[in-house]
């Protein structure tokens, strides 16, 4: 496995290995990996003869309030991580490489960034899409691995990529889950022992709604209502950002669930704010 840290020096490789007519898969990080960026790594392998994981704590998606000098940092147990997982290449650049002082392009796709997590979190996907798009034209991947964890970023990179004219296959692998059903993620660690307990109440009040949808339920103001209880049921603190139902592929949100809704939710809870969706039909 080869450590890149220079700009220069991964696009030469990138260069080496289209030139090979290997085919090459990107799978971009923020590191402090667990098993859920691993399972997107394995994903690559079976994609690509070269895996490329990017890990970089992008400043751009972080808002001023928000987590970006806190944000858990663990190069050397990343390192062992990817290359156990089956990574070839890890392209860690510098900040100054990515950003000079003098930086000021920008990728942003307009509507999908401004719903859902982009009313809570005004700029984050512009921080997204450019450093994906920076990543895409560095490591010139013929395929990119992203998680349905972040189904709306998933998305909006889906988009930007189409929009941007990238040949790049964008493949998005499914959710991985601690054996109580919370959602891996890289900020779980912030949680404290209760805010842990009461962390799975995203994922009940997900399973909540797929039951009530089998159940022949498709009103999505009934099934909120459910989903609210269940959540104050488990964690009387938390604070819901927004329960939305909305279209798999387009984000438009429905009134009634119907085929390839996707509901997604954000909760705070004990100062920790939480991300999860799931398909319902
Ligand atoms: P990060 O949060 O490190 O996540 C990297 C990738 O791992 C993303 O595609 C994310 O959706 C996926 N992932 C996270 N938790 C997962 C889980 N439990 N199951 C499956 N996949 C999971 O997302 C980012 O970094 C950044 O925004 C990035 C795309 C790297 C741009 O900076």
């Amino acid at each position: 496995m080869q450590t890149i840290r220079s700009v220069k020096k991964m696009q030469a490789v990138a260069w080496k290995i289209a030139a090979g007519k290997m085919k090459s898969a990107l799978v971009p990080t923020m590191g402090a990996l667990h098993d859920g960026h691993l399972t997107l790594i394995k994903r690559a392998r079976k994609a690509a003869d070269i895996v490329i994981v990017s890990v970089f704590v992008n400043p751009a998606q972080f808002g001023p309030k928000e987590d970006f000098k806190r944000y858990p940092r663990d190069e050397k147990g990343d390192l062992k991580k990817i290359k156990k997982a089956g990574g070839n290449i890890v392209f860690m650049p510098k900040a100054v490489e990515i950003y000079p002082a003098d930086y000021e392009t920008y990728v942003s796709v307009e509507k999908m960034s401004g719903v859902l997590e982009g009313v809570v979190r005004p700029g984050h996907f512009r921080g997204v899409t450019t450093i994906v798009s920076k990543l895409f034209n560095i490591t010139r991947p013929d395929v990119a691995v992203f998680g349905m964890k972040d189904y709306q970023q998933a998305i909006v990179i889906k988009k930007m990529t189409r929009d941007m004219g990238y040949p790049v296959e964008i493949i998005i692998a499914p959710t991985v889950r601690e054996e109580d059903g919370l959602a891996m993620s890289s900020r779980n660690r912030y949680l404290d022992e209760i805010g842990r307990w009461e962390a799975v109440c995203l994922f009940y009040a997900l399973r909540t709604a797929q039951e009530m949808v089998k159940a022949g339920i498709f009103d999505t103001r009934l099934i909120t209502r459910e989903m609210q209880a269940v959540i104050l049921a488990t964690s009387p603190s938390a604070q819901i950002d927004y329960i939305a139902f909305t279209d798999k592929e387009t984000l438009t949100t429905v009134k009634k669930v119907v085929k390839n809704t996707v509901c997604s939710l954000a909760v705070r809870l004990h100062g920790v704010r939480l991300i999860d969706n799931m398909k319902l039909k």
